[in-house]
């Protein structure tokens, strides 16, 4: 498997990944997406969200704002315990969190290569990962605010909202793409790890008798939608959370894990089974009723909540390290063509021949309507080649003297290297039948 330096160079030579504030000397656990990552991302949401959202009948969209009432916060337990054990190193100060014994344990080799002979920590204290901000001109308690340290809960704070304005009957769910932050003790794994984040999540409602089946039901969904992206099998696991582990309100909590190369197996993606347990705070603390009542039945309960949630920057990061290919000669991406962020490159043969230049522009603009589609004249096709494999784009389209005569292209495959004749006319549809 390709170790991460090499994924973390190839992302920000080709304009996927840079650090954040790079100009400044970064910022740790931010990173910022160049125009290749950012088409990426899109297309990673796109495909989520038509899997959840407009492949289904009963699942609709939503998107909440970031910033919400505090009491949002406080009655999902967040302020009081969405924390972290925090421990400081008493030779070098530096924090980490107590409960990753992998991480303290390769602190502690550093400091034993350096000569030390025992290395003592503080006791864990619990820190919390809530960012703060105050709304409105004064800066009090009573304008603090908190940057959503998860999106679910704008799903809760509207489930009456969308029951009411939305022809949805239980069961159903309601899907959500948004940023979160959590202001992690440490930040790292590059994208692994990071402090602010996209999560993609779906809250599924149920009638409580449904929920174990329903939880059975999702975990092999998202499975396959993994799959179907193009991970590889053996790079993906199930893993069941020890009760130990799960957090309190879960009755049952399963990851799906993916086997990074170096860290090896760690969450890709969490399925909670959540109970009752939000609709029920919430409804507590806001005073109003979050119950359902069946239009059939007329039986009246409490919906039980099936989550699954997976992060766009550790997606991100598995497929672009799955795709990863070396051959003697080059290094490619092999991305599923719908995932990756430019479908074709129109090339003219030469720079200086301005008849071949206008055919591969007007092919190029023609193109350009309907997909993602790059433009290089620069230096010779080898290199222009090899610049397209490290974006993963599958298809490169060369004019060259015979499409001035017969109209044809070149069109060189990614994977296979294989070239083609393919008539302009024909190009679009071409590109359409093969983009999965
Ligand atoms: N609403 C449930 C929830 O937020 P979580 O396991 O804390 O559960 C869900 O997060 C997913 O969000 C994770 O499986 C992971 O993909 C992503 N995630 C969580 N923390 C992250 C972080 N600091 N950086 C990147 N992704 C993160």
């Amino acid at each position: 498997m390709v170790s991460v330096d090499k994924i973390v160079a190839l992302a920000k030579r080709r304009g996927f990944v840079y650090p954040g504030s790079d100009l400044y000397g970064g910022i740790g656990g931010f990173w910022d997406y160049g125009p290749n990552g950012v088409e990426f991302a899109n297309n990673i949401k796109r495909l989520w969200w038509q899997a959840m959202v407009h492949d289904r009948e009963d699942i609709v969209g939503l998107d909440a704002a970031i910033i919400m009432n505090p009491k949002v916060w406080e009655a999902s337990g967040h302020v009081s315990s969405f924390t972290d054990p925090l421990t400081e190193c008493k030779v070098c100060h530096q924090r980490l969190r107590a409960d990753q014994p992998d991480e303290i344990a390769a602190h502690v080799d550093k400091h034993k290569k350096e000569g030390q002979k025992s290395v003592a920590w503080t006791e864990a204290r619990q820190f919390n990962l809530l960012f703060r901000t105050f709304v409105g001109p004064v800066e009090d308690s009573s304008s603090l605010a908190y940057l959503r340290g998860e999106t679910c809960q704008g799903i809760y704070v509207n489930f009456l909202n969308v029951v009411s304005s939305m022809r949805v009957k239980i069961p159903f769910g309601i899907a959500q793409i948004g940023k979160a932050f959590r202001n992690e003790v440490t930040p790292g794994k590059y994208l692994f790890r990071v402090r602010e984040f996209e999560q993609m999540e779906l809250e599924f409602f149920v009638h409580p008798r449904e929920a174990a089946e329903r939880f059975i039901y999702w975990k092999e969904e998202r499975m396959q939608w993994h799959l179907s992206l193009g991970l590889s099998k053996d790079h993906l696991r199930f893993r069941q959370h020890e009760s130990t582990e799960r957090a309190h309100y879960a009755a049952d909590s399963w990851d799906i894990e993916y086997d990074y190369p170096e860290w090896g197996w760690k969450e890709l993606e969490g399925i909670a089974n959540r109970t009752d347990y939000d609709l029920k705070t919430h409804g507590k603390w806001s005073g109003k009723d979050l119950s359902y009542t069946d239009p059939t039945t007329r039986e009246t309960f409490v919906p039980y909540v099936i989550e699954p949630s997976v992060g766009v920057s550790r997606l991100f990061l598995a497929l672009l390290i799955d795709a990863y290919t070396e051959e003697e000669k080059r290094t490619y991406l092999r991305l599923k063509p719908s995932l990756a962020p430019v479908k074709a490159a129109v090339f003219p043969l030469v720079a200086n021949k301005p008849q071949l230049t206008e055919k591969a522009r007007s092919i190029y603009g023609l193109l350009k309507k309907h997909f993602v589609v790059a433009w290089d004249d620069r230096g010779n096709i080898g290199k222009r080649y090899l610049a397209q494999d490290e974006i993963g784009t599958p298809w490169c389209i060369t004019v060259d003297y015979d499409t001035l005569k017969d109209d044809t292209v070149t069109v060189r495959d990614r994977d296979t290297t294989k070239q083609e004749r393919v008539s302009v006319d024909r190009l679009k549809e071409y590109i359409e039948a093969k983009l999965l």
